[in-house]
C-alpha cells in the first residue's frame, strides 16, 4: 500500500522517518540544508524537512565528480533531493538526541533542486530574532521547528474540537464575512460596496448574530471554525483578526451548554496528551472578583485578596476610612518571601497599581529579622494593625500590598498586583487550570460615557428574577452567562440568549439605543425572536488563546501562521496597502 503520509514523486522518506532498522535500505530524501561541514574529504549535511532532519554523508567515491563539485558548494537553505542507503552510524558518532541519530545516508546521487540567497536570520529554535524580521520573512520563520510543531499542534486541536463536535451532531455551517456590525465591544472593520455607493459592510466582530439566526432556521446545532475582526488595541493575546470556535445550540439551559464544552475540551486536552480533571469548577463571577479581584482568576497559585474594610473602618487613617465609609472596600494581599524587599523595590510596584487607576499603593513589609516596614502603620495605631496582620496572616518575611477604593478599582489593582508578584517571586504556575467563572453581572456602567454597557453583549439572557430590575436597577441584573477560564485568560464566552423580541428590546432600550436606533440596527434579529425562534444559548473559544496556552507560549502571535504587528500590519505582504484614485473612485471614497 502506498504510504501517503511519507511518500511523494520526489521523495519516498521523511526526514525525520529513518532508525536503524531501516539500514542498507536505499531511500531518497528532497529537503534543506540545514548545517553543512566538510570533513576532512567527506561533506556532511543535515537534510531538514518538516517532519525532521537526516545526516547526509557524501563521500567522493560513491558520487560522480560533478555532484561532489555541487556538495562542495551548497549554502544554507539550498534545497536537495539526496539518494542514497541507509548505514549504521560508527558508535562515537550516534546522537541520542536526535530522532534519526543512530543512522546516515551515504549518497549515491544528489542534486539541487534550487538555491537560496543567504537566510535573514537562522533557522534555529530559540533564536532571539526580533519578531518584525520574522514577520516580514514568516515563510523562514515557519521553517523553524518549534514554528512548525506549533502549527502542527494548533492543527491537532482543530481537528479534535471538529471531531468531538461531530459527534455531538453539530452542524458545521460557515456564516458571512461581510456582513453587518455585530456588537462585541469592539471597532469594526468596514468594507465599502460598490453597487451602493456610501453603504458598507462590517467585518464580523463573531458570528453571534448568525448564528442565532441558524438556531431561528432550526439548526439546533451548530459550529465553525470562525474567523473574527476587531479593531482595537492589540496586545499579545488579541490580534485584529483571529479564530474562534463558534457554537450554539438550541433548546439548552447553561448547564447544557458547559457540559457539552466540557466534554469536547476533555476531548480536545486528551487529543494532545495534557490531562485535566473534569468536571470543571464553577465559581461564581463574584467570588472571582471577591478572591481574585478579575473575572478571569488564575488559580494555580493563592495570594488571594484580604477584604480589611471592617478592620480599618473606624481607624485614623483617611486613605482607609474615606473609601471604607462610602461604600468602598480596603482589600489587601499578603505575598510571601517579599517581606526583606528595598522600600525602592516596593515603592516600584506603586506603578502597577497606578496603571490600574490606584490613588496610591501603601505597603507593610515585615522583614525575616522581625521588624515592620511601612509608611501607614503610624496612622492605623497598634489596635488596629493587629487586626490586618491577623486577617492576613502575615509573618516575618511576608509584604502587604494594599488597595482602598472603590470594588472595580480595588479589586483591577489588586489582581494586577498578584500577578506581578507571581512574575517577580517565580511562584510555580505549572501544568493548565481550567474553570467556569458563571453568572456575571448583565450590565456595567462606563462613568466616562455615563452609560450603560452589557458585560458580555446585548444578546444575553437576563436571569429570569431580575427582569423587573432592567430599567430600575440594571447593576443588579445577573445573567445566564459562562467564561471558560484556562490558566489566567479568558478561553471562552458565551451565554444563554434572549430569545424574545419584547425582552431584547428592553435590553437595547437599557443600553441607550433609541427605537428607530434598535428597529435600525436589529430589526433583522428582532422579527426572527417574533417568528418562533427556540430558547437556545452558545460559546466561543478562542482558538488562538488556548493553543498559546498549549504550546507553552507568551503571544498568540506564535500560533497564527500569519499574525500581524501591534500597529495591526504585516510586513511580508505590506498590508494595509494604499489604493489607486480608481479604486477609490469605483466605491464612491475620497481620502481626507
Ligand atoms: P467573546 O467576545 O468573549 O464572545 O469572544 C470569545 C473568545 O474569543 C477570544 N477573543 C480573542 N482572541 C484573540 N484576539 C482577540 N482580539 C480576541 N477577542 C476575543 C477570547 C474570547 O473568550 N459571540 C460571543 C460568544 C458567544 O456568546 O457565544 C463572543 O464573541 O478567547
Ligand atoms: P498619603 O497620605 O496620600 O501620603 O498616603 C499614605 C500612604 O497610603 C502612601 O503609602 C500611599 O501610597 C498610600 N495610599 C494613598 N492612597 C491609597 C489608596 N487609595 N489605596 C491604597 N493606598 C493608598
Amino acid at each position: 500500500m502506498t504510504d501517503f503520509v511519507n511518500q511523494n514523486c520526489m521523495h519516498d522518506h521523511t526526514c525525520g522517518q529513518l532508525r536503524a532498522a531501516d539500514c542498507d535500505t536505499q531511500v531518497t530524501l528532497t529537503g534543506w540544508v540545514w548545517h553543512n561541514r566538510d570533513h576532512g574529504g567527506l561533506i556532511f549535511i543535515d537534510l531538514r524537512d518538516r517532519d525532521g532532519y537526516t545526516q547526509v554523508v557524501v563521500d567522493p567515491d560513491c558520487v560522480t565528480p560533478e555532484e561532489f563539485a555541487t556538495a562542495e558548494h551548497l549554502g544554507r537553505e539550498y534545497v536537495l533531493q539526496v539518494t542514497g542507503k541507509v548505514r549504521m552510524r560508527g558508535e562515537d558518532a550516534v546522537n541520542p538526541n536526535m530522532a534519526t541519530g543512530e543512522i546516515e545516508v551515504l549518497a549515491s546521487s544528489l542534486s539541487v533542486l534550487n538555491t537560496s540567497v543567504t537566510p535573514p536570520f537562522s533557522i534555529e529554535d530559540g533564536i532571539e530574532t526580533d519578531e518584525t524580521t520574522r514577520m516580514k520573512w514568516r515563510y523562514m520563520d515557519l521553517r523553524r521547528p518549534e514554528m512548525y510543531a506549533n502549527l502542527k499542534l494548533r492543527h491537532d486541536v482543530a481537528q479534535a474540537m471538529r471531531k468531538a463536535l461531530n459527534e455531538r451532531g453539530f452542524l458545521e455551517i460557515e456564516t458571512p464575512i461581510l456582513a453587518n456590525s455585530t456588537p462585541e465591544g469592539a471597532r469594526d472593520y468596514i468594507v465599502p460596496s460598490r453597487p451602493n455607493p456610501g453603504k458598507f459592510y462590517a467585518l464580523p466582530q463573531s458570528p453571534q448574530q448568525f448564528k442565532q439566526m441558524l438556531m431561528c432556521g432550526g439548526v439546533e446545532r451548530y459550529y465553525q471554525i470562525a474567523r473574527c475582526f476587531r479593531d482595537e488595541d492589540l496586545r499579545a493575546d488579541r490580534q485584529p483578526e483571529f479564530t474562534q470556535l463558534d457554537v450554539e445550540m438550541s433548546f439548552v439551559k447553561d448547564e447544557e451548554v458547559m457540559e457539552v464544552m466540557e466534554g469536547v475540551t476533555a476531548e480536545v486536552l486528551a487529543a494532545v496528551g495534557v490531562e485535566h480533571e473534569f468536571p470543571l469548577q464553577r465559581m461564581q463571577w463574584k467570588e472571582a472578583m471577591d478572591r481574585f479581584g478579575c473575572d478571569r482568576p488564575d488559580v494555580r497559585f493563592g495570594m488571594e485578596l484580604i477584604d480589611i474594610t471592617e478592620e480599618v473602618k473606624d481607624c485614623d487613617f483617611k486613605v482607609f476610612t474615606g473609601p471604607a465609609n462610602s461604600g468602598g472596600v480596603v482589600k489587601c494581599i499578603c505575598a510571601k518571601g517579599a517581606g526583606d524587599w528595598s522600600r525602592g523595590d516596593v515603592e516600584k510596584l506603586a506603578e502597577v497599581a497606578a496603571e490600574n487607576g490606584a490613588k496610591g499603593m501603601a505597603w507593610i513589609a515585615y522583614t525575616t529579622d522581625g521588624e515592620e516596614k511601612s509608611p501607614i502603620i503610624k496612622f492605623l495605631g497598634d489596635e488596629v494593625h493587629a487586626a490586618i496582620k491577623a486577617k492576613a496572616g502575615a509573618e516575618a518575611g511576608d509584604l502587604l500590598l494594599f488597595a482602598a477604593d472603590t470594588y472595580p478599582v480595588a479589586s483591577a489593582v489588586l489582581a494586577a498586583l498578584r500577578l506581578r508578584m507571581a512574575e517577580l517571586l517565580d511562584i510555580p504556575r505549572e501544568g493548565h487550570a481550567l474553570l467556569w467563572v458563571v453568572n456575571f453581572p448583565m450590565f456595567a456602567y462606563d462613568e466616562e460615557e455615563d452609560k450603560y454597557s452589557a458585560e458580555h453583549h446585548p444578546f444575553t439572557m437576563i436571569r429570569e428574577e431580575d427582569i423587573d430590575k432592567i430599567e430600575s436597577a440594571p447593576l443588579e441584573c445577573g445573567s445566564y452567562s459562562y467564561d471558560l477560564v484556562m490558566d489566567g485568560f479568558e478561553a471562552g464566552g458565551g451565554t444563554i440568549r434572549i430569545h424574545t423580541a419584547e425582552l431584547q428590546r428592553r435590553v437595547l432600550a437599557r443600553l441607550g439605543l433609541a427605537d428607530e436606533e434598535i428597529d435600525e440596527k436589529f430589526g433583522h434579529l428582532l422579527r426572527a425572536l417574533e417568528l418562533g425562534a427556540p430558547p437556545h444559548g452558545g460559546i466561543a473559544l478562542g482558538l488562538d488563546r488556548v493553543v498559546m496556552l498549549l504550546a507553552g507560549k507568551d503571544s498568540i502571535r506564535d500560533v497564527i501562521a500569519f499574525p500581524k504587528t501591534s500597529s495591526a500590519a504585516d510586513p511580508m505582504t505590506g498590508a494595509p496597502n494604499e489604493v489607486s484614485q480608481r479604486q477609490l473612485k469605483e466605491v464612491s471614497l475620497k481620502i481626507l
